[in-house]
């Protein structure tokens, strides 16, 4: 099928290089021609595994082809995919400017039937307002349908998620695009569901929030469980082998961060304020996510001390594993707190680096070490702020000799509490 694809971020480009990896046609349509020229060159602007191959192979083949153009985007393709970004707005609402604006363009370049499909998140009932607005600004009546098609995928496996969903979500409104969007996902081979725009919309908002108040929930418990003397490893394990609970997405840590789950929740809770509910649960969800991160600093204080003028090492700038991505990462954020409180740092991450340098100045105060082992060299404390499997690692017997003081504080429970103590070190961590 011919498929167009408006937006080359995450969501767009790891869609579009897929689509066309299952042999679609498929142009992605940017509006940054720095973006274009590159991609066309068989470069990506973000880290993503697996994507750069995927992306020149099908580039090589002619089946995945780039433009600044949407009116070439809506001439050459039967099924427009959105995939612009939809930023939060300072009340916690979400910005759906980018949104407008693809459907205005794609009203004027309208000339025969179309699907429009809604990949970005979004809130409930944008699928409503999209297909309005195309209605407005189109100069001639022409058929066309909206179908809300959210994404699930996430950074780091984007690749991954895409190429084998654990389900496919179609709103539609109508039964005509029904049939044409489950050829686009025929080849893989995955549950679909269908249903109204509506409900798909709120279904990616539900389960994100949902996923959220499950780290919310282990975070919580690690405070219980840290105050009773139990872990809550064996707490989170022993909870989630009753198979609806599921053991995945309880690790305690730092709370979550990234550009999805603080934006969905504050923008599930102003919908549904707008809709007259006031969702308290998720409030408390985000309430517990902050006080996680004050209660790690408060950790770090207390067993530094002082802060002020002390050298503390960081490994992780990320939001999480697997990405480059460090937008709300709350490893940044401790960063930034450290900061205040009058620390010097050393950082280091495995891919982060360039892109937190643009929030974390290098300079006086913050120093970028490229290799993780010499992290804690002259370091008062060294503490993990990214899930990153290879920090578990560690060269242990390097970091104790090299420290000024061997004070670890793992914000990820990724070392063994028992080896660090073999090992000599002071060593906190997160709910046990
Ligand atoms: C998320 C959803 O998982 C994905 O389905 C959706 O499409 C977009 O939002 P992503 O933002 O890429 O994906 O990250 P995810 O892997 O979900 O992690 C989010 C945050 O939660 C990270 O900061 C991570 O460190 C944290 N997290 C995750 C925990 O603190 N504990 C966990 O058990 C899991």
């Amino acid at each position: 099928m011919r498929i167009t694809i408006i937006g080359t971020g995450y969501v767009g480009l790891v869609t579009g290089a897929c689509l066309a990896e299952v042999g679609h046609t498929v142009l992605c349509v940017d509006n940054d021609p720095r973006k274009v020229e590159l991609l066309r060159a068989g470069g990506i602007p973000i880290y993503e595994p697996g994507l750069e191959e995927l992306v020149q192979r099908n580039v090589g083949i002619g089946r995945l082809g780039f433009t600044q153009s949407t009116a070439e985007g809506v001439e050459k393709s039967d099924i427009i995919f959105i995939a612009v970004p939809t930023p939060p707005q300072a009340d916690g609402s979400v910005d759906l400017s980018y949104i407008e604006g693809v459907a205005r363009e794609i009203a004027i370049s309208l000339t025969r039937y179309r699907i429009i499909v809604d990949k970005s998140t979004v809130p409930v009932k944008t699928a409503e307002k999209v297909a309005e607005t195309i209605r407005r600004y189109c100069k001639t009546k022409v058929e066309f349908d909206v179908v809300s098609n959210p994404e699930f995928l996430r950074e780091g496996f984007a690749v991954q998620d895409l190429m084998k969903p654990d389900r496919i979500v179609l709103g539609v409104n109508s039964p005509r695009p029904e049939t044409a969007m489950r050829e686009v996902y025929a080849p893989f081979k995955a549950p679909i569901i269908v249903t109204d725009t509506n409900s798909a919309e709120l279904i990616k908002h539900a389960a994100n929030s949902f996923l959220a108040l499950k780290i919310s929930y282990a975070n919580a418990l690690s405070v219980v469980c840290e105050s009773a003397g139990a872990n809550v490893l064996e707490v989170v394990r022993g909870m989630g082998l009753d198979e609806r609970i599921g053991t995945r997405f309880l690790n305690a840590g730092l709370g979550f961060g990234g550009s999805c789950f603080p934006k969905d929740i504050s923008a599930f809770i102003h919908i549904s304020s707008q809709l007259g509910y006031d969702f308290r649960l998720l409030k408390e969800v985000q309430n517990i996510n902050s006080e996680q991160m004050e209660r790690f600093v408060k950790k770090i204080a207390d067993t530094l001390w002082v802060i002020r003028d002390k050298r503390i090492g960081v490994l992780g700038l990320a939001f999480k594993q697997n990405t480059d991505d460090v937008r709300l990462s709350p490893a940044i954020d401790l960063c930034q707190r450290l900061l205040r409180e009058g620390a010097r740092l050393r950082v280091h991450d495995p891919k982060a680096m360039e892109k937190a340098k643009a929030v974390l100045p290098p300079g006086d105060q913050v120093e970028y070490v490229g290799d993780r082992d010499e992290v804690p060299e002259g370091c008062d404390a060294l503490v993990i702020a990214t899930e990153w499997p290879e920090f578990a690692a560690l060269d242990l017997a390097r970091a104790r000799r090299s420290m000024t003081t061997p004070i670890v504080v793992d914000g990820r429970n990724l070392l063994d509490p028992a080896q660090m103590e073999r090992h000599g070190f002071i060593y906190k961590s997160i709910g046990r």
